[in-house]
């Protein structure tokens, strides 16, 4: 087999390999990111020093916000500043999340806190966070509306979501293993017919070669 030819079947069979991947699983994709848009918040609880403003969801670092420090202000965002996206969104479960204003004295004040969800997200991908004299948010995830629907499921149905998680792993592995399979086997067996005409080819030259080596003798011998 030529080097070309080599070469076009591999990609064709990486190819292959993802188009079965992203046609037939479109539902694997479980996480989508969430960027903040814009912020205004409008209240301080801080009152000497400027506030640091940061938002944070349960079992999760925090993001700082460095930009907000004054109340009354509408901060936007491009989506790309360096602590972006926000967050993650998993499918159909909610996190627990809030914006926080560090406190030098007591504990952290909490401008809101509540339960962060992909299906709050409407069609064209965003959602606002609306909390009277506390903050206005909006935030934007293009991706929230492309995992699998139904985040209100219940904690049976998300044991449920797992298993067909898991079976459409396997059927997509035993599918890789049988295009390996099969496209090994084609290989083999166009090596195998290769291999053979040359063979082939190869007696054929030598009976060709025998014959002349006998008409040399017949010559030779006609012409004594
Ligand atoms: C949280 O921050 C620490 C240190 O910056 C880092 O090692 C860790 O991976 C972070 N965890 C998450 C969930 O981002
Ligand atoms: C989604 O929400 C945003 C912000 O409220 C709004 O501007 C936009 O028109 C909404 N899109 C749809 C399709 O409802
Ligand atoms: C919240 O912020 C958005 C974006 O800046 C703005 O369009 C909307 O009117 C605000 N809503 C309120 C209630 O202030």
């Amino acid at each position: 087999m030529s080097i070309r030819n080599r070469l076009s079947s591999r990609i064709f069979f990486r190819f292959l390999v993802w188009w079965i991947f992203f046609s037939w699983f479109p539902g694997l994709i479980s996480s989508a990111e969430v960027r903040l848009d814009s912020i205004e918040i409008f209240n301080k609880h801080e009152w000497i020093l400027n506030p640091t403003v940061y938002f944070a969801c349960k079992g999760e670092n925090m993001t700082i916000l460095p930009d907000v420090t004054k109340k009354d202000v509408v901060y936007s965002f491009k989506g790309e500043e360096s602590w972006q996206p926000l967050t993650e969104l998993k499918s159909k479960k909610c996190k627990r999340c809030g914006f926080y204003e560090k406190d030098t004295f007591k504990s952290d004040d909490v401008f809101n806190e509540w339960e962060f969800c992909a299906s709050d997200f409407n069609a064209s991908g965003k959602y606002v966070l609306f909390k009277e004299k506390e903050l206005n948010v909006t935030f934007d995830c293009q991706d929230c509306k492309s995992l699998p629907a139904g985040a209100t499921g219940t904690g049976v149905e998300t044991g449920n979501d797992g298993n067909k998680m898991h079976v459409a792993i396997i059927v997509l592995i035993v599918l890789a293993v049988l295009t390996v399979t099969i496209i090994a086997m084609v290989m083999a067996y166009k090596y195998w017919q290769k291999k053979k005409r040359q063979q082939d080819q190869a007696r054929f030259l030598k009976l060709f070669e025998e014959g002349d080596d006998l008409e040399d003798e017949l010559e030779l011998s006609n012409s004594i």
